[in-house]
């Protein structure tokens, strides 16, 4: 029987799981054995009873040795790839381009590893990306935690004591997670703000109750895939000094602009975010590509000129229980799509399986690893 195996995470901070008691048994109707380790999901509230319960067999310590497929949330340390068996199955973010030591290992132990961060953005493959599903969940928090730090009430309130003006809120990128941001922000009662360069979110922004700042769409601003290209440097120029004004209005600033494959863009100099109220809050949500804001630290909290700047790098992580309830059910989806009757047929060929699996038979088959990993080499 194809054995499954759940591990602990072990990366600083992570707090989620990649399979949750509900998917144990999906996976076995699936066909499939499902071995987890114990407490894997206890710092996001997942019992080992319960995963007993769905069927799952708790097993102590690592035990991807012995599995045909391993998950995982992140992508494992050199040594953990190294220890899985040739032609088993990983499942995870890799993150290749960064991860280079363990692409080495995988690719040398003959590992078939998938990184779920390259799911094509096709109709059918909606239910298995966990960008999307994660990046709810991080716009979610992004904005409760802006809540906690402003000193400063979202609503608007009429009360014996006067009246108090609701919070501003300014999303820069309304994709999945500014759109949520944007939800979650008028909710809590704050006039909110969005900019974005792909000409789609205009109406997105607008039917959640926000106020579009139009800083114009460069030419081509959209890959077929629906994401954004990255922009010209004197768009970059035009779209700073338009956001200069709502930037120094903002209480708060959510900043969630993605380019793939390249490195953040500064929407926000130092001399913008000077002129931001003290007390404002910016959270920076691409802190860990490079930051949309000069001065954020990723990882870190810091104050300057009185405007606390977050540059949490693993804000999904702070909502666990959810994030790890929507990154099990993709991967659930995903298994569906090459396990029938506990029989497991990768075939390459398929559009969604050709797009995730950056390690197949001792090959790279992502490109930019495999020069990489030339470059160095190896
Ligand atoms: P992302 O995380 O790569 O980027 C976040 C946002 O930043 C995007 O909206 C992007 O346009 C914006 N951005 C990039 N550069 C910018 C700049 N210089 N200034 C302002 N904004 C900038 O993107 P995400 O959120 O993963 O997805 C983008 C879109 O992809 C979604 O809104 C949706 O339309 C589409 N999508 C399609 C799916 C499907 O069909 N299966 C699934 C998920 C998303």
């Amino acid at each position: 029987m194809v054995v499954i195996f759940v591990p602990k995470e072990t990366a600083a901070g992570e707090t989620r799981v990649a399979a949750v008691p509900e998917t144990v048994k999906g996976m076995q109707k699936l066909g499939l054995h499902v071995q987890v380790e114990r407490e894997s999901g206890a710092a996001a509230g997942f019992l080992d009873a319960d995963y007993a319960a769905a069927g799952a067999t708790l097993v102590d310590g690592d035990a991807r040795h012995g599995a045909d497929i391993v998950f995982g949330i992140q992508c494992p340390t050199p040594a953990q790839a190294a220890a899985q068996k040739a032609g088993g199955l990983l499942i995870c973010t890799l993150t290749p381009a960064t991860q280079l030591p363990t692409i080495k290992a995988l690719r040398d132990a003959k590992v078939t590893a998938m990184a779920l961060e390259f799911m094509p953005r096709i109709t059918r493959a909606q239910k298995m990306d966990v960008l999307s599903s994660q990046a709810t969940c991080g716009g979610y928090q992004a904005v409760l935690l802006a809540a906690v730090h402003l000193p400063k009430m979202f609503p608007l309130m009429m009360t014996a004591a006067g009246t108090l003006t609701p919070a501003r809120v300014l999303v820069l990128g309304a994709g999945v997670a500014g759109l949520q941001a944007i939800s979650t922000a008028r909710r809590l009662g704050a006039v909110v703000e969005a900019n974005d360069i792909r000409p789609a979110v205009r109406e997105q922004v607008e039917s959640l109750g926000a106020k579009f700042v139009d800083t114009g769409t460069p030419p081509d601003a959209e890959t077929h895939g629906g994401y954004a290209k990255e922009t010209s440097h004197e768009f970059l120029l035009r779209q700073r000094e338009i956001l200069t004004e709502h930037i120094t209005q903002a209480d708060v600033l959510i900043t969630t602009a993605l380019v793939p494959g390249k490195k953040a863009p500064v929407l926000v100099t130092a001399d913008m975010r000077k002129g931001m109220k003290p007390g404002s809050v910016i959270v920076d949500m691409a802190a860990g590509q490079g930051g949309n804001v000069e001065g954020t630290v990723p990882g870190q909290r810091v104050v300057t000129a009185g405007v606390t700047i977050l540059g949490d790098t693993n804000l999904p992580a702070q909502c666990a229980a959810d994030a790890s309830r929507m990154y099990a059910r993709n991967v659930q989806a995903y298994l569906g799509e090459f396990v029938k009757d506990g029989k497991v047929n990768i075939d390459l060929d398929n559009e969604i399986l050709g797009a995730v699996t950056v390690v197949h038979d001792g090959v790279v088959r992502h490109e930019p690893t495999a020069q990489a990993l030339a470059a160095q080499g190896h």
